[in-house]
């Protein structure tokens, strides 16, 4: 089941949007790049970065029809989107960038993952990723701990959300062992200013939770949401507005 729902993401655009530009701003600029971006979603970024490297060609590929439902607005010459799980990537054609904004934490072994990544690259290629490093924040290790408790775990036959994202230095560590000459790893926390504590409620429901939409029936679901608002109400903070630090791995490797 396709769970991602472009509104839904969409209502945080801007908090969303800053990583990417700050992601952006870590690639070298270079003519007639070939671009591949990985879970590119509406494709609305994608556009942005094709744009903005003034590249030949851009392929955004992502696996959900609802985020590709709206890619059609962002189409321009030399922007192709296609509905393909990163997962199935084949390791030709060869291209100048690889670029994924809030994608690679739902794929699973990056060492594996990244192996593959760097093949797909040309020589002095590049590759630079953003990724949410929130998964140890309460309004993540609920939605784990709810999952783990009857009857979710039941219906979900066990299954619980382990973020595969690791961490900054295994992945300057990684980024060394594959070669890239050049690198750049950083955490940041991004300070995200909600209303009240119910917009990590809204937070999550765009992202995180959707792991869990999909396993589950809509009534159980519904009581999921149920329990988890619940419990955000007694374990966070009453505070008005809610402030919401968020962490995220942005990194970026070149090749000689
Ligand atoms: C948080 S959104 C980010 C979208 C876009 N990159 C942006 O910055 O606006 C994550 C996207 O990754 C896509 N995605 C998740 N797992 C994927 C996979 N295994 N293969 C392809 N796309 C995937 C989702 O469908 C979703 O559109």
């Amino acid at each position: 089941m396709d769970s991602w729902n472009p509104a839904q993401y969409q209502k945080f655009k801007a908090e969303r949007t800053r990583p990417f530009y700050d992601l952006l701003g870590f690639v070298e600029p270079k003519a007639n790049l070939r671009i591949l971006d990985l879970g590119c979603g509406t494709g609305e970024l994608t556009l942005v970065l094709h744009h903005t490297l003034k590249a030949s060609e851009t392929q955004g590929i992502d696996n959900s029809a609802k985020m590709l439902g709206e890619s059609a607005a962002f189409v321009a010459p030399g922007v192709v989107f296609q509905h393909m799980a990163i997962e199935t990537l084949t390791e030709a054609p060869q291209v100048d960038l690889i670029f994924s904004n809030a994608a690679l934490q739902w794929v699973a072994s990056h060492f594996a993952l990244f192996g593959k990544l760097r093949r797909r690259l040309k020589s002095g290629g590049q590759i630079a990723v953003q990724m949410p490093a929130n998964h140890d924040h309460l309004s993540h290790t609920l939605a784990s701990e709810i999952a783990q408790e009857s009857p979710f775990r039941e219906a979900l036959n066990g299954y619980h959300r382990l973020s595969p994202v690791l961490l900054p230095e295994e992945y300057a560590t990684l980024l060394h062992s594959l070669g890239f000459q050049f690198q750049r790893v950083e955490l940041r926390v991004y300070g995200q200013v909600m209303e009240n504590r119910d917009g990590v409620v809204e937070w999550v429901k765009g992202t995180l939770l959707t792991d869990y939409e999909r396993r589950l029936a809509p009534e159980m679901y519904t009581k999921f949401l149920d329990v988890y608002r619940k419990r955000i109400h007694s374990r966070l903070e009453n505070e008005t507005p809610y402030f919401y630090p968020f962490k995220r791995v942005l990194l970026w490797g070149k090749l000689p």
